[in-house]
């Protein structure tokens, strides 16, 4: 387990109040200071960030987290000088063919370990609209992935065994041609340190960086994603044609001979632009992309309805006496009195306002906190998005 018990404090009262409480897992520093100061601006080393930490998982655990095909696992090898991946699942009895130095990385473990999702709730002082996942590495003596840059911000912390990291923040950011993944052609580190068990290193997302494992060692990465403009236009295009109706088909009744066949109507284009000024958007729009999209459940994401589902009454009375609890792969965000829980938007049940806001904070919702009606709420746990607590 984390050696620091998870924050169930709402994020509101949490920026509120208690944003200017040191943090141990900051190394002293309050959220307050730390957004001010680090977040996206410059890196921080924290030794000991958690102490003791490092035991939860060991290579056993990530073979057999690596084995499972609802889990994304990629392996990465440097056998004969040379860069290779390979895309999980992969079985147990194979990792003794791989060639060393390797790096087995599993994304998601936060959603398939109690540990992992208690550990990524400790750093709720960011939104968790920014959070992404936690990807565990695995490394052997001398593996890693290479110099590269990530688009995220990220915050490594040393499990077992230690790893030299180097960082730079260079404007050359040319990678190697031909490779399975992206490796720095140039990388310039300008800072390195040791990192032992426990010890954990922010870095934000333009700093180019390289973790070399002294021995085996494992890493766990917990990503906060800034994705490129382009990538949020594309994601935002695809959400407006997904969501578009426009009625109506081109009509030119009034179409005039012309000199020349080959030249397009400036009346073809004059009405092509009338018809394309009906796609339109505004703020409720981009809000309604963003908690679709951020809410939405990665590929390798499925729920499982419950075996032998409880009846309605004996879902409420357990629920009544016990209250009710996200599962680990749920995602709930809010923006105003708008809800969006795995890739929809929710028609906001009658009195479900505030139980929402608390479930999207805490995750769990107590029992004196119910709405008086728990149909939806059976209704969502029949599709798996959450148990009775
Ligand atoms: C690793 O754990 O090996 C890589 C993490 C990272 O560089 O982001
Ligand atoms: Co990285």
């Amino acid at each position: 387990m984390p050696a620091h018990p998870p924050s169930r404090r709402a994020g509101g009262a949490r920026r509120n109040a208690g944003a200017r409480q040191p943090l141990p897992l900051l190394g002293g520093l309050s959220a307050d200071e730390f957004l001010r100061d680090y977040w996206q601006k410059k890196p921080l080393l924290i030794r000991g960030a958690f102490p003791g930490f490092g035991n939860d998982l060991d290579r056993q655990g990530m073979l057999g987290l690596a084995a499972r095909d609802d889990v994304e696992s990629r392996l990465v090898s440097l056998a004969d000088g040379g860069w290779q991946l390979r895309r999980g699942p992969f079985t147990a009895a194979s990792a003794r063919r791989w060639g060393k130095p390797w790096s087995l990385l599993v994304q998601g473990v936060n959603l398939v370990t109690a540990v992992g999702d208690e550990l990524l709730r400790q750093f709720d002082f960011i939104p968790y609209a920014r959070l992404d996942d936690l990807m565990v590495s695995y490394a052997t003596d001398g593996g890693g992935v290479g110099p590269h840059f990530d688009n995220y911000d990220v915050f490594l912390l040393q499990g077992s065994g230690r790893r030299r990291w180097q960082i730079g923040r260079q404007r050359d950011k040319t990678l190697v041609d031909g490779l399975p993944l992206r490796i720095l052609k140039d990388f310039r580190p300008t800072r390195e340190w040791v990192l032992e068990p426990g010890d954990m290193l922010y870095l934000p997302p333009d700093w180019a960086h390289d973790g070399v494992a002294i021995g085996d060692c494992m890493t766990w990465s917990i990503g906060f994603r800034a994705p490129p403009a382009d990538e949020i236009v594309q994601g935002f295009l695809t959400y407006l044609q997904d969501s578009l109706c426009v009625p109506g088909i081109y009509r030119d009744p009034d179409l005039q001979p012309q000199a020349h066949p080959g030249e397009i109507p400036a009346a073809m284009v004059a009405r092509i632009e009338h018809m394309l000024a009906a796609v339109r958007w505004n703020r409720d729009t981009v809000r309604d992309f963003l908690g679709c999209q951020l809410t939405e459940p990665k590929p390798h994401v499925f729920f499982d309805p419950p075996g032998h589902p409880l009846s309605a009454n004996r879902f409420t009375a357990l629920v009544r006496r016990r209250g009710l609890r996200l599962d680990a792969r749920s995602q709930l965000l809010f923006s105003g009195r708008h809800f969006f829980l795995n890739g929809e938007k929710l028609q906001v049940p009658a009195g479900w306002q505030s139980a929402l806001k608390q479930l999207a904070d805490r995750r769990v919702l107590a029992a004196a906190d119910l709405p008086a009606d728990l149909a939806p709420a059976h209704a969502w746990y029949g599709d798996g998005f959450l148990h009775p607590a």
